[in-house]
């Protein structure tokens, strides 16, 4: 049976991270791309050269993209992640990259179409939520097989945090963050609990509102220590597991920015829109959402994480018709 086939557009910090954690869990066949010349070739080599001490088999290949015709290697991907673009600097919000993020994906959203329309599609590029919306509507891929990264990072912040705080195994600790992977996203506290304990039997109210805090500047706090640049390690492997889940059909329930439309639209107050939601992720991409219910102070963060999402969407609309 032939291995499966993972494209990873956007061989930079993300991109290079996501391929290697693949690599190492044998998911498939990795392609890299990348605009800038050599740098997927080069870092598709060196990940290749690990294979005997990672005891991988698979093969990982680069190609540079100056040349659209390399995308024409996309074809028959299963999924393709898309990281390319820039990040953030230290004072940038993820919103201020989007008119060029948006330029990026014109270009790389037409290959996708082009070459390999019936790929799931995993989207990384910042600002996610609406990142996601924009390469809908330049590829028309069925929004239920493009899913965008945030909730999956964003709760393994949330996670770590807690289990740091509490020093047990983060492995016990069940939380999630839902909305938008921006600075108003909502971890959900009354969701979250170490081995079925609720939190709030665990820690103080205050303690609780610190980590719920840390975790919504997680992103930022990376890149203050950074400053060249933003996390890529936890991304990685946050979006390593959202793939796994396709390509091993796990359909795990994981946080993710997915499609609002029907019933759940209904629940969720927004629609046509992608936001952070708890996603059951398998080989057809978003095979279900769940309905969470919010209680009064939880809605209104919710109505402002959708808002922002939105503000997101329209400027897209605006960009993609200039
Ligand atoms: P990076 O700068 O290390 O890599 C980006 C790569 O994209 C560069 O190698 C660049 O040459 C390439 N690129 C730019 N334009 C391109 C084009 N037209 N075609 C092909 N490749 C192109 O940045 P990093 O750290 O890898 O981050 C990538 C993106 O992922 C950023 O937008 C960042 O904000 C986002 N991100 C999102 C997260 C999330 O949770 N949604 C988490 C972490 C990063
Ligand atoms: C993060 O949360 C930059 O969105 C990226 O680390």
């Amino acid at each position: 049976m032939a291995r499966r086939k993972i494209s990873v557009i956007g061989a930079g910090n993300v991109g290079s991270s996501v391929a290697q954690f693949l690599a190492i869990e044998e998911l498939g066949d990795i392609y890299l791309f990348d605009v800038v010349d050599g740098l997927p070739e080069g870092k598709a080599l060196d990940i290749q050269e690990g294979a005997p001490h990672w005891g991988f088999s698979n093969r990982i290949k680069g190609f540079t993209t100056s040349d659209p015709e390399a995308y024409r290697n996309l074809e028959g991907s299963d999924v393709i992640v898309v990281t390319a673009g820039l990040a953030r600097k230290p004072g940038m919000s993820r919103d201020d990259l989007l008119e060029k993020n948006v330029n990026i994906m014109k270009s790389v959203g037409s290959s996708i179409k082009k070459y390999s329309p019936n790929s799931i599609l995993v989207v990384v590029t910042n600002p996610a939520d609406v990142i996601a919306y924009a390469l809908h509507k330049i590829t028309g891929i069925d929004p239920s097989r493009i899913l965008g990264l945030g909730g999956s990072l964003d709760s393994a912040r949330f996670r770590t945090f807690l289990s740091l705080e509490l020093d047990v195994s983060p492995k016990d600790v069940n939380a999630f963050v839902l909305g938008g992977h921006g600075d108003d996203m909502v971890p959900f506290i009354r969701y979250s609990n170490v081995a079925g304990i609720p939190i709030t039997k665990l820690l103080s109210r205050e303690k609780i509102d610190e980590i719920v805090k840390r975790t919504r500047f997680g992103g930022g706090e990376i890149v203050n220590y950074l400053k060249t640049g933003s996390a890529y390690y936890a991304p990685g492997v946050s979006i390593a597991a959202m793939v796994k889940s396709i390509i091993r059909e796990e359909r795990r329930i994981i946080p993710c920015a997915a499609y609002l439309s029907g019933e759940h639209a209904k629940h969720y107050g927004a629609e046509g829109i992608f936001i952070g939601l708890p996603v059951k992720i398998g080989p057809g991409g978003v095979e279900n959402i769940y309905d969470v219910d919010f209680e009064d102070e939880e809605l209104k963060l919710w109505k402002k994480t959708v808002e922002s999402v939105k503000g997101g969407c329209a400027k897209v609309d605006e960009f993609l018709n200039k």
